[in-house]
């Protein structure tokens, strides 16, 4: 499986250190990487793990043409609008036969019944397992552990700058605090307002529900509050009481079949079980009609753990072609 990287930051970088570390047991190599700013590299054989960056390839098609691999990565940033232009990147890569790994959850959000019709006319694999948890198995639980399983909805505390900003206010900060904190651990955007007023738990809840309930839906379609309402006096108050808010995502199909999601800020016991995840840790219950309720959870994920979903998708596509 020869690899081409559409990205080189966080993500992209820590995903070529988990492919080297791995490398006696999946030779997989790297042949090519295009960044935004950087530049573009390639070699036929394998890029080390830290490659010097030439001339930027003037656009996806020339990239993917002169690199010419099975797999293209795509890792560039997401684009909360429109999923563009991971969108197109990845529609160039399934129009030369080649499958695609993403960690951005523009395209699924926006366009994913589309990507996966197109993925299947191409006859490739189109897959996406760090866009949602991170490396933690959602979208492969669901395709590889419950066959016959209808997914009836999700409950999902999925966003980590909300839960680090209501525990920074109930120390008594206020919440401009407490998105500082978040951002000097490097987990809030630049832009706070997108994890604040709910838009990044839309997209993700969006994206799960297009895959996994077959829903048709996009961000905006979700009925989103966000936790910009919240005080410091009634955080505050809610810890006086051994209570604590949330930001939850949940998603239930409606009786016509089609899909309702919302995002909002529920009070709740401290103790309840979707309290007790806090930080940049997260969990996503689906709810079935044959095993009931079932989870995943993910305790403190970091960028190692994104890496690790992205090589997950690419073993998995390896063994099945
Ligand atoms: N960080 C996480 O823990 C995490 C977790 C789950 C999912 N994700 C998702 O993974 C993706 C990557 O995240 P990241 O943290 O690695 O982002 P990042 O550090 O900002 O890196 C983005 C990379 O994409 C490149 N890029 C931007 N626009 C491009 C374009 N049009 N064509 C080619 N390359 C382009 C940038 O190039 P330059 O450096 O040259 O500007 C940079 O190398 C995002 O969609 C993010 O939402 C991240």
């Amino acid at each position: 499986m020869r690899v081409a990287l559409i990205g080189f930051g966080n993500v992209g970088r820590a995903f070529a250190r988990l492919l080297d570390r791995q490398r006696a047991q999946y030779p997989f190599p790297i042949v090519g990487i295009h960044t935004a700013h950087h530049g573009t590299v390639y070699d036929r054989k394998r890029l080390p793990v830290t490659p010097a960056f030439g001339e930027p390839a003037k656009s996806i098609t020339e990239f993917l043409d002169r690199a010419h691999p099975d797999v293209a990565i795509e890792v560039t940033p997401l684009n909360p609008t429109d999923g563009e232009p991971a969108i197109s990147h990845i529609r160039a890569a399934f129009a030369r036969g080649i499958h695609v790994i993403t960690a951005n959850k523009g395209p699924i959000a926006h366009a994913y019944a589309a990507l996966r019709e197109e993925a299947k006319r191409a006859q490739v694999e189109f897959r996406f397992e760090s866009t949602v948890m991170d490396g933690a198995p959602v979208f492969n639980l669901a395709r590889n552990c419950l066959p016959g399983v209808r997914i009836t909805g999700f409950t999902g505390v999925l966003n980590s700058t909300s839960k680090l900003v209501v525990a920074a206010m109930q120390r008594g900060l206020s919440m401009e605090e407490g998105i500082a904190e978040a951002q000097r651990l490097g987990v809030a955007e630049a832009d706070a307002s997108f994890d604040i007023d709910g838009w990044d738990s839309a997209a993700k809840a969006a994206a799960l529900a297009n895959v996994l309930m077959d829903a048709s839906t996009r961000p905006q379609d979700v009925v989103r509050n966000g936790i910009g309402e919240l005080t410091t006096e009634e955080a505050v108050r809610l810890a006086a009481l051994g209570k604590t808010l949330m930001l939850v995502s949940r998603a239930e199909r409606r009786e016509d079949g089609s899909v309702s999601l919302r995002v909002s800020p529920e009070v709740m016991l401290a103790t309840d079980m979707l309290a007790t995840i806090q930080g940049t840790s997260n969990l996503l219950l689906f709810h079935t009609d044959l095993m009931g309720s079932v989870g995943t959870v993910s305790i403190s994920p970091g960028v190692e753990q994104t890496a690790y979903g992205l090589f997950s998708d690419l073993v998995d596509i390896a063994k099945s072609v």
